[in-house]
């Protein structure tokens, strides 16, 4: 049985759809029943467990073969770190005393760098960890999000198409539905001993090539804007993210800008292209 955390969101949602397609046992992680029925509509098991709760997730691990984990973010935080220290504290624990067989843990791109990430620093913090608890450990560590690029599309209405990133470097960015695939892959082969994943799209894309794809999906020319780093706090803070999260993106924004926010070896490729998330984003 293969316990999934994070179903409602962009992996973990994956992760327990592909297993069940294979059909595999399910038990799916909640910290809201609700959010369970759909699951449980689907023949999975439902947990009910903040991560945060280390007895309560204990429970929800005990007896897996395999679990998928991650660190969710809590974009209003008044302190992100904090916040990310408590919920590894928790998982730590928990994983410490289910023992499940294998561990699949969402880390990310850059996991591997002391500082000056942002907020993933708390996954380089995290990993070994883990990695102390659970012998049987694999790291998924993805470039940025596709789905990221959503928080751009608003700006449609204003016919442009912003960035903080800058609009000439290319992004090894990676679809969810490509994140969730490698993790069920990985959970279905079984443990391994410790590894690491690190996982990008078919191909590095700049700005301005994302931003051309957002042109032809809607049909007409949108110009791509550069927007200056000194506003990406208070617009995230507009968009009613804590001024802890806003300022922990923009350290991770200077990184990539940077070109400091990178693999630590080559990548393993994803097959879904940007093309495909940003038409489901855009209902196209
Ligand atoms: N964005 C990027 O570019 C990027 C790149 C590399 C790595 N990452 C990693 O990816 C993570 C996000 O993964 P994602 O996109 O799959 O997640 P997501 O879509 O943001 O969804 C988060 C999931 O976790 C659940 N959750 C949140 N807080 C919880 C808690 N305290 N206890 C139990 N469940 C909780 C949510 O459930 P509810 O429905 O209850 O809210 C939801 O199912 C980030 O936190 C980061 O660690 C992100």
């Amino acid at each position: 049985m293969f316990v999934i955390a994070g179903v409602s969101g962009n992996t973990g949602s994956v992760v327990a759809n592909q297993l069940l397609a294979a059909g595999r046992k399910v038990r799916v992680v909640v910290r809201d029943a609700a959010k369970g029925e759909p699951w449980a509509a689907k023949g999975a098991e439902v947990a009910v467990a903040d991560l945060g709760d280390a007895d309560a997730l204990a429970a929800a691990l005990a007896g897996a073969e395999g679990a998928w984990l991650l660190l969710p973010p809590n974009v209003g935080a008044a302190d992100v770190p904090a916040y990310q220290e408590q919920l590894t504290d928790a998982i730590v624990t928990a994983v410490g005393r289910a023992r499940p067989g294998h561990v699949v843990f969402l880390s990310s791109v850059g996991a591997h760098l002391p500082s000056g990430t942002g907020p993933i620093l708390a996954l380089h913090n995290a990993e070994p960890r883990l990695a102390a608890v659970a012998p049987d450990i694999t790291f998924v560590r993805p470039g940025f999000f596709m789905e990221n690029w959503g928080g751009s599309l608003g700006a449609l209405a204003q016919g442009i198409f912003p960035s903080f990133y800058d609009l000439d470097r290319p992004i090894d960015h990676v679809a969810t539905a490509d994140i969730g695939r490698v993790a069920a892959e990985a959970l279905l082969a079984g443990p391994k001993g410790h590894r690491v994943i690190e996982l990008a799209g078919p191909v590095a894309q700049t700005p301005v090539e994302v931003g051309a794809v957002v042109s032809a999906l809607v049909g007409k020319a949108i110009p791509v804007v550069p927007a200056p780093i000194e506003a990406l706090v208070p617009t995230f803070v507009s968009f009613g993210l804590s001024a802890s999260m806003a300022g922990l993106y923009e350290e991770m924004t200077r990184a990539m800008n940077a070109g400091k926010l990178v693999f630590e070896g080559a990548p393993v490729r994803g097959i879904v292209p940007v093309d495909q998330v940003l038409g489901r984003l855009l209902g196209r």
